[in-house]
């Protein structure tokens, strides 16, 4: 028995061949059947000609309900009309299970919550498939590209006892008896592999406690930061821009077809190549008056301020600069300017606001002990981290990127929580 995925189909032309898969729908006309099958790599459309089959197999398919699992033999035909570009014609079906007939997901419009209610299935229906095999493809490329250029994987840990980029937004756990919190970023901990190996990243879940009920927040993300030795802000940018630019082509080289189903322009796509815009966030407020925002020099950017900026470029843009009060404790200042530091937030254009936030790092001794006090932060629970400036101390930087957000804009999708398998926000937490 020849079994194939779907997506293998061009290789098996004239071939008889066997699909291990679901019925997504079917219709009939007269003495043929349609059956669209999904098998988890793709869709096709399975003909099932009275002449072809047994009648216990024209019966089965009569029967079939929407979902059942199905091992389907048949030839496989080159079709330039059907979406996949194959068809198959069916000799034989096994059936595996009879799904109950009572499948939630019609193929009829659904509102969002009960879509999300059902996640669990709602997974299995083209335009979801799509997105997360478009997220699939942005981890690998992600990794493709660190890994091809020299940066070891080095993972932090999620239990951590202290904080990071602020105190507001933690989950806390009882951790035997002690106070511990589910991580906020990894980023200290990649600070202390940087030293060990020059260049890493950490790639894992990320979690945040914001009562934020935006299309931009999650209370559970993935995300990737890379850190790097020897490197300032300005190298820094460099490496994000490159690595957003190979993100986005390998997703217009291996999942064009996904991109398709989901509408997506890609000349919108095709158009993100490095260098980016860079403005300076005294630029950006200025921008952002003249166009009738209030905001006063000082102020963080909001969501919608970061919507108008990133509607005005067609590449990512990146905002420089912030002032330090508005950013971590662990930035480094300019030096003629300390009032602000050398950081960098990406925003994505089409309106998708941040998706990278970077910076270099404070490698002087005297200054990070400074800062740490200035913001009343536990000196007692950073010393390992007070200790990489005592030993072999260099300018350090690196950033962190969002995968929901890059694979919301990549894909032109409104909300965040389809970017994600299973996403966890203000309101959910099943299933
Ligand atoms: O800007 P953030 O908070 O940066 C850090 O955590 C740094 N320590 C990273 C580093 O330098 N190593 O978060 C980085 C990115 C954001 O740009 C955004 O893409 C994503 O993480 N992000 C979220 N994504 C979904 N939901 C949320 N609530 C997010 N908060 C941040
Ligand atoms: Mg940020």
């Amino acid at each position: 028995m020849n079994e194939i995925r779907i997506n293998e189909m061009k290789n098996f032309v004239g071939k008889e061949i066997v699909i291990n898969g679901w019925l997504y729908n079917k219709r009939s006309s007269g003495k043929i059947k349609f059956l669209q099958i999904r098998d988890g790599s793709g869709f096709v459309q399975g003909v099932v000609a009275k002449n072809d089959v047994s009648e216990d197999v024209f019966d089965l398919c009569e029967k079939l309900t929407q979902e059942s699992s199905i091992s389907v033999t048949g030839i496989v035909r080159e079709d330039r009309r059907a979406p996949s570009g194959y068809e198959l014609t069916v000799l034989d079906v096994k059936l595996v299970q009879m799904a109950f007939n009572d499948y939630p997901i019609s193929l009829k419009e659904h509102g969002v919550d009960f879509l999300l209610d059902n996640r669990h299935l709602w997974i299995r229906t083209p335009r979801q498939h799509a997105l997360l095999s478009i997220r699939h493809e942005v981890i690998k490329a992600i990794q493709e590209f660190l890994n091809n250029n020299g940066f070891i994987r080095v993972d932090s840990p999620i239990i951590t006892p202290s904080t990071c980029e602020g105190t507001s937004d933690l989950f806390e756990i009882d951790y035997f008896g002690e106070n511990a919190y589910l991580s906020q970023t990894g980023q200290l901990y990649q600070e202390a592999a940087a030293m060990a190996f020059g260049k890493v990243y950490s790639f894992g879940p990320t979690f945040r406690a914001e009562k934020s009920k935006t299309r931009r927040h999650l209370n559970e993300f993935w995300m990737v930061e890379p850190e790097m030795a020897y490197t300032d802000h300005y190298k820094n940018m460099e490496i994000q821009e490159q690595l957003v630019e190979y993100i986005v082509q390998s997703v217009l080289n291996n999942k064009s077809y996904e991109l398709k189903e989901l509408g997506r322009d890609i000349s919108k796509l095709e158009n993100i190549k490095a260098p980016f815009p860079k403005i300076t966030y005294d630029e950006a407020i200025k921008i952002l008056k003249e166009n009738g925002y209030s905001i006063e020099w000082g102020n963080d950017l909001g969501s919608p301020n970061e919507t108008f900026l990133s509607n005005k470029f067609e590449k990512p843009v990146f905002v420089m600069e912030y002032p330090a009060k508005c950013k971590a404790f662990y930035m480094q200042p300019r030096e003629d300017r300390p009032e602000v530091v050398m950081c960098a937030d990406l925003l994505a254009p089409e309106g998708y606001g941040e998706i990278i936030g970077g910076s270099q790092r404070i490698h002087d001794y005297d200054l990070l002990i400074k800062r740490i006090k200035e913001e009343n932060l536990p000196e007692d629970i950073y010393d390992w981290y007070i200790d990489l400036r005592k030993y072999g101390s260099v300018p350090h930087s690196g950033f962190g990127l969002g995968i929901e957000r890059t694979v919301a804009w990549i894909t032109n999708i409104e909300h965040v929580r389809e970017c994600i398998p299973f996403p966890r926000t203000l309101s959910r937490i099943r299933p």
